[in-house]
């Protein structure tokens, strides 16, 4: 048995773009661009960049939300893609998601009772009462929401609390692996922490595997074990959390790390300003597809496509002019 959970193998997601009366296909969004990556048991792997750069989409492609263009998604040895309707459906148990907005993903007019018992119904988990609620305690307790929210509704909760029945809801059906996407990005930041740190505590009590999506280093920083930065569809550098931080190789991981406040102010650093806006994924820059924004370009740059160097075991990147 392989010590990764997930592998991710050259995994792309192009959406089609049609156009005139015939609706012919005339381009395509390159969302998610020849991304690979792996997760162990147990572990997180962060996934940063800015907002349009893909990651809800490849979050979505890993748990066929969204059909893959081309690829491979292994999940406990299976190879997810060529999985059909029955089987993805067992396997749907092991692989959930949080999404950003707990607003939008929770039907206002389920009580959270219900809201806590559908997934169990559906994957024929607790079809007994009595044993749906006593499940159903254990969850509100797993999220430290107290047992009266049972009968409550999602309007009666703070964005926090509602976050909190999210990821209740997640675990009901007992999953190994979470996709996380941006599961804190639309709370206050005080509450930001708190749903942090459950999750923390809930990924060593119950062995979770999490991908965590931020669209800023300093949310998945505490978080993560590893840290993949997502530019334009593709991966371009990823580390260990500490290597990644203290030894960034990539000229926009560096712009991102720069925009991380410091809270002492005499450890004061230059935030780098990054030219420009996020190209668009439906016509990709030549070469490299970060350099009309970055600082450090050459000609070679607007040429070719820089290909994965090693630095170490666990951190590679992809730059011809690395720091
Ligand atoms: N269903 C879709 N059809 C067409 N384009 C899409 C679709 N979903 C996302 N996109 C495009 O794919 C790119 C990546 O989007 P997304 O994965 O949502 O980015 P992120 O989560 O990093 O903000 C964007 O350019 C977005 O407009
Ligand atoms: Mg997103």
């Amino acid at each position: 048995m392989s010590e990764f959970l997930l592998e991710v193998n050259n995994l792309s997601k192009h959406f089609p773009i049609r156009g005139g009366i015939l609706g012919r296909q005339v381009g395509s969004v390159k969302a998610v661009n020849d991304v690979s990556f792996k997760i162990k048991k147990g572990e997180t792997l962060g996934l940063v960049g800015e907002s349009g750069c893909g990651k809800s989409t490849l979050g979505r492609a890993i748990l066929r939300l969204h059909e893959p263009t081309c690829g491979q998604v292994i999940f406990d040895g299976q190879d997810i893609t060529k999985m059909n309707g029955q089987e993805l459906k067992a396997m749907r148990r092991k692989m959930q998601v949080i999404f950003q907005d707990p607003y939008a993903s929770l039907n206002p007019r389920m009580s959270v009772g219900k809201i806590l018992s559908e997934p169990m119904l559906i994957h024929n988990l607790a079809t007994k009462s009595a044993d749906q609620e006593k499940r159903i305690h254990k969850l509100l307790d797993f999220v430290q929401l107290p047992k009266d929210a049972i009968n409550k509704y999602p309007h009666e909760f703070s964005g926090g609390q509602r976050q909190r029945i999210c990821i209740a809801r997640a675990l009901a059906v007992e999953p190994e692996f979470i996709v996380c996407d941006e599961p804190v990005s639309a709370l206050d930041v005080s509450v930001q922490a708190q749903i942090v740190n459950l999750m923390m505590d809930l990924q060593k009590e119950l062995g979770l595997t999490y991908l965590f999506i931020a669209h800023d280093l300093k949310v998945v920083e505490f978080i993560s074990h590893r840290v993949a930065v997502m530019y334009l569809g593709s991966i371009i550098e990823s580390a260990k959390s500490s290597e990644l931080y203290g030894k960034s190789m990539h000229p926009y991981t560096n712009a991102l790390i720069s925009a991380i406040p410091i809270p002492n102010p005499e450890k004061k650093h230059q935030r780098i300003i990054l030219k420009g806006e996020l190209p668009s994924p439906m016509n990709p820059p030549t070469g490299c597809h970060f350099h009309p924004r970055c600082p450090s370009v050459s000609d070679k740059c607007h040429v070719k496509y820089p290909g994965v160097t090693e630095v170490s075991q666990t951190h590679e990147f992809r730059c011809f002019h690395p720091n």
